[in-house]
Order: structure tokens, then sequence, then C-alpha cells
């Protein structure tokens, strides 16, 4: 995965741990890379590493790690590095969640060479709809949750997620339920 998306692990690391334990996560995962650089693409094995040294070291189930990392990604990457494309994906949770289909051909332009995950949008109602996420990657569902609850945070609405379907159980994939109020 491009680089950006380790240094998004690395700062949610230092701002809510410190320095020193992202030092200690780094040695554990054995990633021998100084400074990760944004555009430049890293095997996908170099963040799945992070995240399994980061459960260990900060003692935190790797379930809470994904989902943490999710919601950072949405508030402080998304917000603070690409405020305007975030912006660009809808005036409210659910006209976001209606154009998600279509935000990483956005993400393209600038990282051309990205392996984005898929999604489809169903069971629209007034209040809630279903979320499909489809990857080449596996292990990935709790970051979309993550992710899923960052969403909520942002537009400032009450949000539930509720797993329906996953693919470590036999599903074809991922589907969550999200609910707003
Ligand atoms: C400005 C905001 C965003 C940017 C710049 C961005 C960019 C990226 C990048 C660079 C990757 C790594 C993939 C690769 O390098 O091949 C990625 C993966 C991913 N993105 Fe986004 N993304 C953004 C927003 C979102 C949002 C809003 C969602 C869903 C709600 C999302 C869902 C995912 C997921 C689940 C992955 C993991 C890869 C996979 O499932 O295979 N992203 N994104």
């Amino acid at each position: 995965m491009y680089g950006i998306v380790n240094k998004a692990i690395q700062g949610l690391v230092i701002e809510n741990f410190g320095l020193d334990s992202w030092e200690k996560i780094k040695k554990q995962s054995g990633v021998s890379v100084d400074g990760f650089l944004s555009n430049e693409p890293y095997p996908d094995q170099t963040t799945f590493d992070l995240a399994i040294a980061a459960s260990e070291i900060l003692k935190i189930e790797l379930k809470d790690v994904l989902i943490s990392f999710g919601e950072y990604w949405v508030l402080k990457t998304g917000q603070e590095s690409y405020g305007a494309l975030m912006k660009a994906g809808g005036e409210n949770l659910k006209s976001f969640l209606i154009n998600l289909p279509n935000f990483h051909s956005r993400v393209m332009l600038i990282y051309p060479n990205l392996t984005p995950p898929e999604f489809k949008i169903s069971n629209i109602e007034e209040n809630s709809l279903d979320v499909h996420y489809f990857s080449t990657r596996n292990g990935l569902h709790y970051f979309m949750y993550g992710l899923l609850q960052g969403l909520g945070k942002m537009y400032k609405v009450e949000t539930k997620i509720e797993v329906k379907a996953l693919k470590t159980d036999g599903a074809y994939n991922d589907i969550f339920r999200v609910s707003w109020s």
C-alpha cells in the first residue's frame, strides 16, 4: 500500500502514545524503513506488520487498533490532508455513502497505482443503508468499521454500525448496515 497509509499509522501512534512507543513498534515489526514516503508503494505486509506490532506493544486488541486507525484516517488524514476531496464526497453521511463506490476513482488521480477497495450500496432507507465492501486484501473489515464510525463523527451524527456479513465467516464479502439519527 502507498506510504501514506503507514505514515498515518505512525501519526496515530505518536499523537496518542508518543515517539518512544512508535520506535518500539517499528523495532517489534521488523520494518526497517526510517521515514515513509506518501506516494511510494510499500508491501501490504509492512502495513499489517505495523498494525500487529502496535497491538502487541500497546496491549490493545488488533481489532481495536484497526478501528482506531479507520477513525484516524477519516478525521485526521482525510480531513486535514485531503479536505477538498472529503468535502466533495457528499454534503451529509447518506450522500457520502451513496457516492462511496466512486470515491477512490478520484483518489487514483493522486495515487495512480492504487489497488482500491470496491463498494456497493443497497437497501437505502431514510436513515440507513447497507455498505458492501469488496477487497483483494483480507483482515481489514475492522479498519472499514472504523472508517464508517469516523464518517459518522465527521458529519456529527449519532451512527450505528451493524456487521451483517463477514468474509472471514464464509460470506462472499463484508456487509455493514449503517444507521444514523
Ligand atoms: C481522502 C480520503 C482517502 C484517501 C486519500 C484514500 C486513499 C487510500 C489509499 C492510498 C489506500 C491504500 C491502497 C493502496 O495503496 O493500494 C486506501 C485503502 C483503503 N481505503 Fe481509502 N482513501 C480515502 C478515503 C476512504 C474512505 C472514506 C473509505 C471508506 C469509508 C476508504 C476505504 C479504504 C479501505 C477499506 C482501504 C483498504 C484497502 C482494501 O480494502 O483493499 N478510503 N485508501
